[in-house]
């Protein structure tokens, strides 16, 4: 079998399917007790990104356990801010944590230049992970969007409203907006370089876009992300790469994504009606279920999924997901049973 093969790959080409492909936001991670124990080896968690031959194991593990139609590349979207040299580490029970921080518009002016051969170790990750797939499992490459990436750096932390950021922006909107443009190189420069060594698909998340209103997220996020969209679309390397395109709980039109030129949107749950005769055929669509649906019993899993699949799976183009990540609450035994319930349909 070729990867062209793939049922992921035809759904992002629009295509009908009588089965969607299904593949889950963080299927690697705590919830998995094969993802624990080797996740206690390491102290911080950006030092287990840094090794190639462990971020191969883990991505495998979920394509082993649940049998997926698409492999993601393990890693995480703070790579590009700790190679500008912000200092990035995860703290038992706290998330990520920035040594060194965007403070003040001077810190943004000095940024050294993104040299996207700093994340070498993530590349090698993604060609290890592609040598040892099945060919016809296609591997997801990623990055944050540009305004995810810049909240995180100037915020330092993660947080429930990034008030210190919005203040940032406001006050500092030409500082703001040249780190945006710094973002969006380096997103560009780190995808191709994950193509060139072996991601077949991308996807650009864009955890954040619900601090901002729909103007806010015109200038701040979706500006980027096109432009990001674009240098992908004009480069001959990575032009062939399906794009999709997450943003968590948008508070505009999902008819707006599309505008992005990815092609395919990632949903978030709480979208329960979509325009179907604006999307199709400009865009696949991805999603939704509530992750949180899984901490439920069977009979409520397969009530939820049939309001999801009744929504989707005539629509040409469609990919089974979750409206976002795993959590690590879920009990891996419910990815499986949700899995082979989609496939008895
Ligand atoms: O299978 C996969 O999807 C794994 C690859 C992956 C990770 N992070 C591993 C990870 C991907 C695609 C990401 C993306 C990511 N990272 C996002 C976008 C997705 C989303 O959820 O919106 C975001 C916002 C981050 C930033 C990040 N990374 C945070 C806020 C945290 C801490 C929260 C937490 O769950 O602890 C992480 C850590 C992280 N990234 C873990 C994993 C498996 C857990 C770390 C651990 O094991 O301690």
């Amino acid at each position: 079998m070729k990867t062209s093969d793939s049922i992921f790959l035809r759904a992002l080409n629009k295509e009908s399917l009588e089965i969607p492909p299904i593949w889950y936001m963080r299927q690697a991670g705590r919830y998995m007790p094969e993802y624990r124990a080797v996740r206690k080896k390491f102290r911080n968690f950006l030092d287990m990104c840094k090794n190639p031959e462990v971020c191969c194991e883990l991505a495998l593990q979920p394509i082993n356990a649940f049998n997926l139609d698409a492999s993601i590349l393990f890693s995480d979207i703070l790579t590009i801010p700790d190679a500008f040299g912000l200092g990035v580490e995860f703290l038992e029970g706290e998330g990520p944590v920035f040594k060194n921080p965007i403070k003040t518009p001077k810190d943004i002016s000095s940024l050294p230049e993104f040299n996207s051969d700093d994340l070498s170790y993530v590349y090698e990750a993604v060609s290890n992970i592609k040598r040892a797939l099945p060919k016809n499992i296609p591997l997801i490459g990623f990055c944050g969007s540009p305004w995810t990436l810049a909240a995180y750096s100037i915020e330092g932390r993660s947080s429930k409203d990034f008030n210190y950021t919005k203040d940032f922006i406001n006050q500092n909107n030409d500082s703001a907006h040249l780190f945006l443009e710094k973002l969006t190189n380096a997103c560009f420069l780190y995808l191709k370089q994950q193509v060139q060594a072996g991601a077949d698909v991308i996807q650009i998340f864009d955890s954040w876009a619900n601090l901002l209103n729909a103007d806010q997220y015109e200038a701040y996020s979706m500006g980027y992300v096109k432009k990001l969209i674009a240098l992908l679309k004009e480069d001959e390397q990575t032009s062939n790469a399906p794009i999709i395109l997450f943003a968590r709980d948008p508070s505009f039109n999902t008819n707006k994504m599309a505008e992005s030129n990815a092609d395919c949107l990632s949903l978030f749950w709480n979208i329960d009606k979509i325009d179907k005769s604006f999307l199709q055929g400009k865009v696949a669509l991805q999603g939704n279920l509530n992750p949180k649906v899984l901490l439920e019993d069977n009979d409520l899993i397969e009530a939820e999924l049939n309001k999801v699949l009744d929504m989707f799976s005539k629509y040409p183009g469609y990919i089974f997901n979750l409206g976002h990540g795993i959590t690590p609450d879920i009990n891996p035994d419910k990815i499986k049973f949700l899995t082979e319930l989609i496939r008895s349909k």
